[in-house]
């Protein structure tokens, strides 16, 4: 009696997980799976086969630190290159104008426009020898790019080009925790290898833009 109630309840537990696990273990089998919406390469799922029930669990998992889910050998590891363009971050937080974090030579800018909790953003060139001027949001043909800092948070989660670095050669990568908050790694790209802000991967095929 005892024994059935123990297997009705991990029966039921094993469905729950099931459900609500991000990755159909039923169709990919037991291993461990990445998950398939996840633009970070940190987030993968453990099935597991029950052999007496054919019945999977599935545990979500999200690599430590710095390392990256690699779907070639199933493990959680630094020497990884995540190839999943992160399109779905949107760089606004409130309405209005800002940098174009794309860029690092003030010659874009963004206007963000709240629709319903939505942003909408579109990106403008400034006419030719103007700056972006992050203080008025004009664009002006004095203000001075290379003064420019602005303090880096991480708001959403993905890799993010420094934009006071005019050697292109470190990024920001934002994890998001388990409790919610987002962790900044500080993170320099390996050899002769550049922060390219259009794939969001270090890259020896991005050509840094040398400021004037
Ligand atoms: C999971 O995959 C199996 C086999 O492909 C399918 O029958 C089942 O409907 C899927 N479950 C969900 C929740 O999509
Ligand atoms: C990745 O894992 C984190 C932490 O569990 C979770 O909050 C986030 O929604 C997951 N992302 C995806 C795309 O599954
Ligand atoms: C990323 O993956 C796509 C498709 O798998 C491939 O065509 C592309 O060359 C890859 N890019 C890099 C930088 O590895
Ligand atoms: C621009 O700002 C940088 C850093 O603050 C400073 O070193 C440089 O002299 C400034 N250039 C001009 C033309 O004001
Ligand atoms: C961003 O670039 C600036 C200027 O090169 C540099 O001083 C700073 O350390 C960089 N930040 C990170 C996190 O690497
Ligand atoms: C959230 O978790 C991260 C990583 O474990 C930790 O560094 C951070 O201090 C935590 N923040 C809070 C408010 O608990
Ligand atoms: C930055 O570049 C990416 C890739 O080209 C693009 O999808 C994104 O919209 C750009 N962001 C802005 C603010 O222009």
């Amino acid at each position: 009696m005892a024994r059935t109630i123990w297997f009705v309840v991990l029966l039921a537990l094993g469905l729950t997980w099931n459900v609500e696990g991000a990755v159909n273990c039923t169709a990919s089998g037991a291993g461990r799976i990445p998950e398939p919406t996840d633009t970070t390469c940190k987030n993968y799922t453990l099935c597991v086969r029950n052999s007496a029930t054919g019945i999977y669990s599935s545990y979500d998992y999200v690599c430590p630190a710095t390392s990256l889910f690699d779907p070639n050998t199933a493990r959680c590891t630094t020497a990884y290159v995540c190839n999943v363009t992160d399109s779905t971050t949107s760089v606004c937080t409130t309405e209005g104008y800002i940098p174009n974090p794309n860029v690092t030579d003030c010659s874009s800018y963004v206007e963000c426009v709240n629709i319903d909790g939505i942003f909408l953003e579109e990106s403008y060139n400034c006419p030719s020898d103007t700056f972006f001027n992050p203080t008025n949001t004009f664009c002006e043909s004095d203000y001075n790019c290379t003064s420019h800092v602005v303090p880096f948070t991480c708001k959403s989660a993905g890799r993010f080009a420094n934009i006071s670095d005019t050697t292109c050669k470190t990024y920001y990568f934002c994890v998001l925790a388990a409790n919610g908050t987002y962790v900044q790694y500080d993170i320099t790209c390996p050899g002769t290898s550049v922060f390219s802000p259009v794939s969001r991967l270090c890259t020896t095929l991005y050509i840094c833009p040398v400021n004037i």
